[in-house]
């Protein structure tokens, strides 16, 4: 049976720890690894636009010595003829050695998954999950603090449609210590389920309405972007896009060591001003998003 990643509770804390001393080790030693993964392919099905996680697994995929294939748009596969998510991974997976897929439904990934004889990364599912965004969160917040337990995250935006912030939740309410602050409007706050994978991580939380009152206590600030895909309804998306705007003076009350974090892209949610703020980490992320995923390729692929 393949090993897939379609949520993140797919991984145990014991294998996120591996996969996080695998990555910084290939960070350190990208020479190593380069021929880790020669012959085989990644096929790339995105369904859904993207820039970061479609170019960074495929940089992944070449860096490790291995080749590329697949599609960037739902309209330049036969999914656009009306063929199934099975028929497609039936047939990528004649080509291919491991497929990673992003798809606006829901839980397409998962069914993709059932048909599979390859295994089957989730790179995001409609407003669900996107776990290898929360490997590159993890990544990113351990290199900056040594550890994951104990920390206080501030997530404020769009908490109901993020799948960002759905598996990072997901992900680090597993560790000792850790409170979220979860700051939006309320038509954007944070699922029932979500709260109930809180709760039952032991994690603690406080739902807000305002960024500046949380602001002192964070050890992170995840920002993220209004769903606009996700809405029904665009007047209620103009209504609410900038209902957070985050600005160099807002984080005159953060910690000395507080930073800034965010999946990207962004549309007006971080000001321009704040990249070059010492605590600005959001294209740090985007680097270490290729490494995190070179060593979730070869712990799929059994190669470490
Ligand atoms: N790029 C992330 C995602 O695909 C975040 C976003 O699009 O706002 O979920
Ligand atoms: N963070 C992220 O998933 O970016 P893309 O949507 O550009 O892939």
């Amino acid at each position: 049976m393949p090993r897939h990643l379609i949520d993140i509770h797919d991984l145990s804390v014991e294998e996120i720890a591996e996969l996080i001393t695998l990555g910084e080790d290939i960070i350190a030693k990208p020479a190593d690894y380069q021929d880790a993964a020669k012959r085989l392919k990644l096929a790339t099905l995105f369904f859904e636009p993207s820039t970061r996680t479609r170019l960074s697994f495929e940089a992944a995929m070449l860096d490790l010595g291995g080749s590329i294939l697949g599609f960037a748009s739902q309209d330049s596969s036969s999914a656009a003829k009306g063929e199934s998510v099975a028929d497609t991974i039936r047939t990528v997976q004649c080509y291919a050695d491991i497929i990673a897929m992003r798809h606006p439904k829901e839980g397409a990934p998962l069914v993709a998954a059932k048909h599979a004889t390859v295994p089957i990364i989730n790179a995001g599912d409609g407003g669900q999950n996107h776990p290898t965004q929360t490997l590159t969160d993890l990544l990113t917040l351990h290199r900056e603090f040594g550890q994951l337990h104990g920390l206080t995250i501030g997530l404020c935006g769009d908490l109901k449609f993020g799948r960002t912030v759905h598996s990072l939740i997901a992900a680090m309410a597993r560790y000792p210590g850790v409170h979220f602050v979860l700051i939006s409007p309320k038509e954007l706050d944070t699922p029932d389920y979500v709260i109930e994978q809180i709760k039952r991580g032991g994690a603690t939380y406080q739902e807000c309405r305002q960024m500046e009152p949380a602001m002192p206590k964070l050890d992170a600030l995840y920002m993220t972007r209004v769903q606009r895909e996700r809405f029904f309804n665009e007047a209620d998306y103009v209504r609410l896009k900038d209902s957070f705007i985050l600005t160099p003076d807002k984080l005159k009350r953060a910690k000395k060591d507080m930073i800034v974090m965010h999946p990207l892209p962004r549309v007006n949610e971080i000001s321009v001003a704040v990249d070059d703020n010492p605590r600005a980490r959001y294209f740090d992320q985007v680097r270490y998003g290729k490494f995190i995923r070179m060593a979730l390729i070869l712990k799929l692929l059994g190669r470490v």
